[in-house]
């Protein structure tokens, strides 16, 4: 369902695109304004919106494009939209001028003005409606799922919000309601409810929703698949009554969005959202689904199910990939997930019809993790890096203390995430250290991230040595001298 009044504010899907110098401009509008050409802007490609991921996301190609087309297409679908709808508005527009300026004509009993009303006042989609197609995110911990999302959520200029599935339960049972979501969606937008309608949610550690085997007492599943009926309403589509208590005192209002008028944002108001056109991003870890795909492929291969669909959109259908072996790791058999798995997962049918993509995340390799460490345009080393300049100290990586930090990582099998938590354990001596001391070169080489050696210091006129050491431990590291390079590579791989 498409209103026919669009939003005026937010609703001018922009990219914040960052260039290198860290401008910050918008480019590639559809918009909502009453002239055509506007409309017919072009929208910012999928290959341009994976090069904005790309700057955060390390890895992952498969995903960042699938995500960048999933979300091209739904703008291009909404761009379709609003094209329609400004072709209905001028048709009324029209409509109104002939009736201000022949009053008592149009609509009456004779002639030529009855002949012409009906030729403005109907304008007929010109091709079918594109349906929305919601994303699933799917992949081991630590690899990126959230970030994705988040990032999205840096470069696109629509409404935006992220809820956590872990604490929602079925309406009236002590917890978070599923429209929570869309509560936050709004308030994203400071309850911009036609912006709202063409937002984008995600509902992140979506797997904890999986149904319960074993529902306790009462039998009734309030966190799992009570919440999966109440969010199959929500991505179905449906008009949910959301209030907003900012102001709890003032009386409720209700506001109506496809209304004629200015747009309704009154704090203390209810407000009527419809989420038909909303795109929802689920995404979890799935933890021990590769284990049921992996039964069903062996079950498949002897004869009992051919398992073959062409449900999803994703690498079982098409990919060249030879099928996994018992040894692969558990995500790559997740990249020949079926909605059969899911179901058995724990889904309810109904709400896995209604994701139709699924985006599959590897496991990220020693390599990602060193890339991780030093090339996103937020990594972590450029953190510290900057920390340590606040105390007025600079503060050096070497390679092979990267590659050690990597590997320590990758031993720990929770993807990214254990990244921060070696930095800190490597870097607590020096961060405590160094405030208010003469310091001001501090070096990390393998040898310091192992344990073996303490920090090395330099004072202000040893920058020249600084730069000696660092240059020796890269070259040892070249020649592969380095103690922690090939048993560190060996192990983690
Ligand atoms: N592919 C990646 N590229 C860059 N950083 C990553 C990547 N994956 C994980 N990280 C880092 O690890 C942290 C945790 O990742 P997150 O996306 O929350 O994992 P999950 O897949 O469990 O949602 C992120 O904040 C980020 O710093
Ligand atoms: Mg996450």
């Amino acid at each position: 369902m498409i209103p026919r009044i669009f939003p005026s504010r937010l609703w001018s899907v922009r990219l914040r695109v960052y260039s290198s110098a860290s401008t910050v401009s918008d480019f590639a509008l559809p918009r909502s304004s009453k002239s055509n050409t506007a409309t017919s802007a072009p929208l910012v490609t999928p290959r341009q919106l994976k090069h904005h991921l790309d700057q955060y996301v390390i890895g992952q190609d498969k995903s960042k494009k699938i995500l960048s087309v999933a979300v091209y297409n739904h703008y291009l679908r909404i761009q379709h939209a609003i094209r329609n709808s400004i072709e209905e508005e001028d048709a009324d527009a029209i409509e109104h001028q002939v009736l201000t300026d022949f009053p008592g004509q149009v609509g009456g009993t004779s002639g030529e003005f009855e002949d012409y009303r009906p030729g403005v006042s109907v304008v007929e989609p010109q091709s079918p409606i594109f349906e929305k197609s919601n994303v699933l995110l799917m992949g081991p911990t630590g690899t990126g799922k959230t970030l994705l999302a988040k990032t999205l959520a840096k470069v696109l200029n629509v409404p935006f919000s992220i809820s956590d599935c872990t604490p929602l339960t079925q309406a009236g049972y002590v917890g978070e309601d599923a429209e929570i979501c869309v509560h936050r969606l709004l308030q994203s937008c400071d309850w911009d409810v036609r912006g709202a309608e063409y937002g984008i949610i995600v509902l992140d550690e979506c797997d904890k929703l999986a149904r319960k085997p074993d529902n306790g007492a009462s039998g009734k599943d309030v966190s799992g698949e009570g919440v999966q009926q109440a969010l199959l309403k929500i991505l179905e589509g449906t008009t949910l009554q959301i209030a907003d208590k900012t102001h709890k005192n003032e009386r409720p209002r209700v506001n109506i969005p496809s209304s004629p008028g200015p747009p309704p944002a009154t704090r203390g108001d209810i407000h009527i959202i419809d989420t038909s056109n909303i795109l929802f991003i689920l995404s979890g870890a799935f933890i021990d689904l590769d284990k049921i795909v992996k039964q069903r492929l062996q079950k498949s291969t002897i004869g009992f199910n051919s398992g073959s669909s062409l449900f999803f959109s994703h690498a079982s259908s098409s990919s060249s990939k030879p099928i996994p072996t018992q040894s692969s790791p558990p995500s790559e058999w997740l990249h020949y997930v079926e909605p059969v798995d899911i179901i058995q997962y724990g889904y309810i049918p109904e709400l896995v019809g209604r994701i139709p993509i699924i985006a599959p995340l590897n496991d990220l390799t020693l390599h990602d993790l060193i890339r991780i460490l030093s090339e996103p345009r937020n990594a972590i080393i450029k953190q510290y890096e900057n920390l340590f300049e606040l105390n007025n100290v600079e503060i050096k990586f070497t390679s092979s203390a990267i590659h050690q930090i990597a590997t320590l990582a990758k031993k720990n099998a929770t993807g990214a995430r254990g990244l921060r938590r070696i930095m800190e354990n490597v870097l607590e001596d020096a961060m405590f250290e160094t405030p208010g001391s003469s310091v001001r070169y501090c070096l990390i080489t393998g040898d310091v991230v192992r344990g073996e050696k303490k920090a090395i210091y330099f004072s202000r006129g040893q920058q020249h040595k600084f730069y000696g050491v660092i240059a020796i431990d890269e070259e040892l590291f070249k020649e592969g001298k380095d103690p922690g390079k090939d048993g560190g590579l060996a192990s983690a791989r």
